[in-house]
């Protein structure tokens, strides 16, 4: 992308993956954005890099506004490789012992990824880096999502930059929020229901400490995506709601099938759910990602999950979706499982001790169907849904 102005004499320097579609396991359907922002003031400042395969794109960009070689300083926010991938190219550029800013963490972190012998400088929360006419304050955000991880402010221009928080995985002709309006926002949901859904209690006590600091924020910079310029005041406050995790009144059934008979199941108990007045929907493991499943897991109030047995087991695809969600860390769910048997019938029992392990109020012991459901098993489908939505309506 052309180096792209962020207010006077900042921009930003990143590039559009355009082609991206499975993001460490995350699916990009519509690519992503690694930014990078130039600030040309007395002392000319990078902000994060991109990832290691755009490294040549970053300095041409870099070269439109000025010799890479006048960077003085690099600030590192974050130490995974989409954002440091290109620190050996660029500092190999510019000059091996420019300093080096970023957490202690940060120079822990990117010696243990980078053999190289940089100029680190840590800093400390609250440090400021006087640039000329403009000052960075360096803020903390340890786990959030990594320990090194930290947000940068340019306090003369309001302007937060917050590495991974607030992103989206999104590459579009749109690069600011009055430009792409509210269709931004279900990839910003998806990126939070996705990464930073663990760290949800921090971030209410981010958000509570940035209040009482009275920063003022007219721009919030994010790593990915586009840029909230018009209203960061929206993404701000949509992020309370989300870390709040406060339950919508709503469920989905989640489930794997062999010979479509726990799909059954799974169509007649989200038909009893819905029979109560709660919002329901059957989701097929194998015709959704894994992560477009958790981003309707994060506001659901009802996660009922449904597998086969196989060779005394879960199904496999059953298994991979409750690692991945018990890693993201939901709270205030309540759950229950299901599933079709042929003879031995394990997964139901299996399912339970994941659903308690995740800490889901497990509502009932679950409802296992041998083999082929006929009419009168549906209808147990359709009382055992209803108990789940009476459940989810108290
Ligand atoms: Fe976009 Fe945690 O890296």
């Amino acid at each position: 992308m052309k180096p792209l102005k962020i207010g006077k004499n900042i921009y930003n320097v990143g590039v559009k993956d355009w082609n991206i579609r499975d993001f460490h396991g995350y699916s990009v359907y519509q690519g992503t954005t690694y930014n990078a922002f130039l600030i040309v003031d007395e002392k000319i400042t990078l902000i994060d890099t991109v990832k290691s395969e755009f490294a040549d794109q970053l300095l041409d960009n870099i070269a439109k506004i000025i010799d890479p070689k006048k960077i003085d300083y690099v600030i590192s926010n974050h130490t995974e490789m989409d954002h440091s991938g290109s620190l050996p190219r660029l500092m190999h550029k510019i000059g091996e012992d420019k300093p080096l800013y970023c957490s202690k963490m940060g120079c822990k972190n990117l010696s243990l990824h980078f053999s190289q012998k940089w100029n680190y400088k840590a800093v400390e929360n609250g440090e400021e880096l006087s640039l000329g006419k403009r000052t960075l304050t360096f803020l903390e955000t340890r786990m959030l999502h990594w320990p090194d991880s930290m947000f940068s402010y340019l306090k003369e221009d309001k302007i937060l930059f917050s590495s991974d928080a607030f992103g989206q995985h999104y590459a579009g002709p749109e690069n600011f929020d009055d430009e792409i309006g509210a269709a931004i926002m279900p990839h910003a949901r998806k990126y939070f229901a996705n990464i930073l859904l663990p760290m949800a209690p921090l971030i209410l006590k981010l958000l509570e400490k940035v209040n009482e600091l009275g920063l003022e924020i007219d721009t919030i910079c994010p790593d990915h995506g586009i840029v909230w310029r018009k209203d960061p005041s929206k993404i701000i406050n949509t992020y309370l709601d989300w870390s709040s995790q406060e339950p919508q009144k709503k469920a989905v059934v989640v489930y794997d099938t062999m010979w479509h008979s726990t799909q059954a199941m799974a169509e007649a108990i989200a038909a009893g759910i819905s029979e109560e007045g709660v919002s329901a929907k059957p989701i097929h493991i194998r015709s959704s990602h894994r992560s477009e499943i958790m981003t309707e897991v994060m506001d659901a109030r009802g996660i009922i999950i449904g597998s086969p047995t196989i060779n005394n087991g879960l199904f496999p695809t059953v298994s991979d979706l409750l690692t991945y969600m018990k890693g993201l860390k939901p709270k205030n769910k309540i759950g229950a499982a299901f599933g079709s048997y042929g003879w031995s019938g394990e997964s139901v029992k299996l399912i339970n001790l994941e659903l308690e392990a995740m800490k889901f109020e497990v509502i009932d012991p679950g409802l296992k169907i041998q083999f082929v459901p006929d009419k009168e098993s549906l209808a147990a489908c359709i009382e055992f849904g209803k108990k789940i939505g009476k459940s989810i309506m108290e």
